[in-house]
């Protein structure tokens, strides 16, 4: 690994709300962004799904991120815990820290130790400078490991389901952060939010979907909102390879991805 004269961007992809898309965003933001730098996609959901989607599907034999979290003795450098994606030569451009349920053991390791909120920061110090772009996926509850995602990061984007339940999710990450804030905790800048699986039936915008767009832009009218990313089976699909949709050829379903990837862009080179 070279040394980069700048130290990596930081995203974390976070929402507090199931099956937003945040893992889909993680996967397509970290392999367009490895186009354009050496990047490291990092796992932090005990459920694993992008470590699986980059083709670790059993890491029983494996250290993973959780190793890095440990009290010093036990704990690993990140470096000897990343590995390149399985599914599809990258050529070194885009690697991965993997997760598995291993980390929420780690979670409730770590809960009774001072700085807690910060293991995951620490853990990416060594690395800050080997890399462009740092990629950091997220689970979708409050607690000890999202705490630590969003510390850990210089921007965070929400991926936000086009439904009620998915602008709570986006409305309390965005209240989590404040409350992070207010005890004097270094939160990341908001970037945006992507509202995801947006619903249309022909050329019809389903209401549904409508309803939750407007009510995400009123609710957080100061935060910017990309396009939205269209409900469709070729998102799975994608995601089960391993690939972004733009690799895949899918211009205008990479929309969001790519206003994203550009603004992570210009924030870096205007820094
Ligand atoms: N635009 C889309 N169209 C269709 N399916 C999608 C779309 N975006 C995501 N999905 C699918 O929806 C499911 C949830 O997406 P994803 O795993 O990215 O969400 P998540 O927020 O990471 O979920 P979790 O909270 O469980 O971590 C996955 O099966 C994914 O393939
Ligand atoms: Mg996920």
């Amino acid at each position: 690994m070279s040394e980069s004269t700048k130290p990596a961007s930081v995203i974390t992809i976070s929402c507090l709300s199931g099956g937003s898309g945040k893992t889909t965003t993680c996967l397509n933001l970290a392999t367009m962004l490895s186009s354009k730098g050496k990047t490291l996609a990092v796992d932090f959901d005990p459920q694993g799904n992008l470590s699986q989607w980059l083709g670790w599907t059993d890491l029983s034999e494996d250290a993973t991120i959780a190793e890095t979290l440990m009290p010093s003795g036990d704990r690993l450098n990140i470096k000897e815990i990343i590995k390149p994606p399985k599914n599809e030569d990258r050529k070194g451009k885009l690697e991965l820290a993997p997760a598995d349920y291993s980390l929420s053991g780690a979670g409730d390791i770590i809960a009774p130790q001072p700085g807690r909120e910060r293991f995951l920061k620490r853990a990416l110090k060594p690395v800050l400078n080997l890399y462009d772009f740092i990629v950091i996926d997220s689970p979708p509850a409050k607690g000890i490991l999202t705490y630590n995602a969003l510390l850990a990061a210089d921007y965070l984007v929400i991926p936000t389901e086009c439904t009620n339940k998915g602008v709570m999710g986006a409305v309390n990450t965005v209240t989590l952060l404040k409350e992070l804030e207010d005890i004097d905790f270094i939160v990341p800048t908001i970037m945006g939010i992507i509202p995801t699986r947006d619903q249309w039936s022909g050329a019809n915008q389903t209401r549904m979907s409508k309803a939750a767009l407007t009510a995400l832009s009123s609710a957080l009218s100061e935060i910017q909102i990309f396009s939205s990313v269209r409900q469709s089976t070729i998102v799975q699909q994608t995601n089960y390879a391993g690939w972004s949709l733009a690799e895949a050829g899918e211009k205008s379903l990479a929309t969001a991805y790519t206003e994203v990837v550009n603004t992570i862009f210009k924030a870096r080179t205007n820094v």
